[in-house]
């Protein structure tokens, strides 16, 4: 009876590798013949058009990369007008008038807008009244109260669509005005990422 089972045994397992032979043996013949396949469509049926297209596609992103630019604006405050200036000086993407407290955009594209005022004093019974905006032209595009244990709005940001010519302004409500801000460009500052719009 044991010479009986195991010589069964024996037959499946010579059944089992004759299968995962064949199996492999037919793995091996596909990988050859798409191999070969491949190597002729690449040397001969690709056009010089196709071939062109494959290699623009990979510096595609860094194309794009090339064209995003960030600039950060200082704020200073001169007899409670609030002016704002870029050490990236040549204005190619947004400009402002020496004095004017009007940024003007000068290209289309997608802008990521930061913001944060902070003021030198405030006055905490009238925490309230202290409203920060950044508009364009009437529309509001962000808005914060300052925070009176900091006198900070923190950090406000957005992204906004824009186009050339389109205004930006930020406006600071203060019941007091000798809560001037603070110049200080790590307490506030504007700061611009553009992405372009294709
Ligand atoms: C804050 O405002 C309140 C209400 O107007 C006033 O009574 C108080 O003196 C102010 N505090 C300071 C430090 O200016
Ligand atoms: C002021 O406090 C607010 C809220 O706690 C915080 O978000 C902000 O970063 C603080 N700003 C500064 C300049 O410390
Ligand atoms: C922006 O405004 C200037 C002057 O008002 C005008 O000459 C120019 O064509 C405008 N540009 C766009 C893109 O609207």
């Amino acid at each position: 009876m044991p010479q009986t089972t195991q010589h069964s045994l024996t037959h499946v397992l010579l059944l089992w590798i004759t299968i995962l032979s064949i199996v492999q043996v037919v793995f091996i013949t596909l990988f050859f013949t798409t191999g070969h396949h491949s190597r002729a469509l690449s040397s001969s049926t690709v056009t010089p058009a196709m071939q062109f297209q494959a290699n623009i596609t990979p510096s595609a992103p860094s194309e794009l990369m090339g064209k995003v630019e960030m600039l950060t604006f200082k704020a200073t405050e001169d007899n409670r007008k609030i002016t704002w200036a870029t050490k990236n000086q040549d204005q190619i993407l947004v400009s402002v008038e020496p004095g004017e407290t009007v940024l003007k955009i000068k290209k289309d594209g997608y802008f990521l807008l930061n913001l944060q005022v902070t003021l030198s004093s405030c006055n905490r019974t009238m925490g309230s009244l202290y409203t920060v905006s950044l508009n364009s032209k009437d529309t509001v595009i962000l808005q914060g109260r300052i925070n009176t244990n900091n006198c900070s709005t923190g950090l406000l940001g957005k992204v906004e669509e824009l186009n050339a010519n389109d205004s930006l302004e930020v406006t600071i409500i203060r019941p007091n005005e000798d809560d001037i801000i603070d110049e200080n460009e790590y307490l506030t500052h504007l700061d611009i990422v553009f992405f372009p719009r294709n």
